[in-house]
């Protein structure tokens, strides 16, 4: 059987409750296509689009959560937080975090190992920055990203994994097919050595648009997109829900 794309909308620090009639529309578009469909609202949706999405295809996710269970950390989430709020999905390691928020491998790697106990099934983000592409460190970058952020505890778990070149998020550049299909590549590789019973989904992530969502999704090895700017519409991401079918 092959493998079902997972479209994934990641909507960053953006939406307000105003919003959950679009996590509706959503939903009644994906009742209608043959991926799975995720969004990952701000933290502060999560309650109320739970109560929008219940009974729909459309699952929901965290963007982030803490290395710990529970204890004095301010301002942060926990992974039974969000599972709590209705999550079975959550993001780790996305650019915005790993360089915004100065978040080294190692600290990813514990986050989905809090994700894993509260029973998240991690979508571990990992790309390289423009710099070194150029330097021709890619393969490097990718290589350690992922050893370094794939705990142990992911054997025998559900897991999924999105490359996302950080050049290319938020800046309409896409990454060339060449560049995806290697990348992906060798993430499909390095996980079947490391984790030979996984299947998990690869997915691509930058500047993923209605224009291009179809062809990048027809490149070999990629299981969906994680979506930025283009998930916050419906006009938009409807044609990307398409495009996986
Ligand atoms: P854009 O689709 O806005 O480039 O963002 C991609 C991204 O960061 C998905 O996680």
């Amino acid at each position: 059987m092959p493998q079902r794309h997972l479209i994934a909308a990641n909507w960053k620090m953006n939406g307000l409750a105003a919003a959950l009639p679009v996590a509706e529309a959503i939903a009644e578009i994906a009742r209608s296509h043959a991926s799975d469909v995720a969004i990952f609202p701000p933290a502060t949706l999560l309650p109320l689009m739970h109560r929008v999405l219940e009974g729909t295809p459309v699952r929901l996710g965290g963007q982030d959560c803490h290395y710990m269970d529970g204890g004095a950390y301010t301002g942060d989430i926990s992974a039974a937080q969000l599972r709590d709020a209705g999550a079975s999905l959550v993001i780790l390691g996305h650019s915005e975090r790993r360089h915004g928020h100065l978040e080294p491998c190692e600290l990813v790697a514990r986050k989905v190992g809090a994700a894993l106990r509260a029973d998240l099934i991690p979508i571990v983000c990992i790309g390289e920055t423009l710099d070194q592409r150029k330097a021709g460190k890619t393969v490097d970058v990718l290589t350690k990203q992922l050893r370094d952020s794939l705990p142990d505890d992911l054997d025998g778990r559900e897991f999924h994994v999105s490359y996302e070149p950080v050049w290319a998020i938020g800046t309409g550049m896409i990454a060339s097919d060449a560049q995806i299909v290697e990348a992906i590549g060798l993430i499909r590789t390095w996980l079947s050595e490391r984790f030979p019973g996984a299947n998990p989904n690869i997915l691509y992530g930058g500047s993923v648009k209605p224009s291009n969502a179809a062809h990048v999704l027809k490149l070999s090895g990629v299981g969906g997109a994680l979506v930025g700017g283009a998930s916050l519409t419906v006009e938009e991401f409807a044609p990307i829900i398409a495009a996986g079918d």
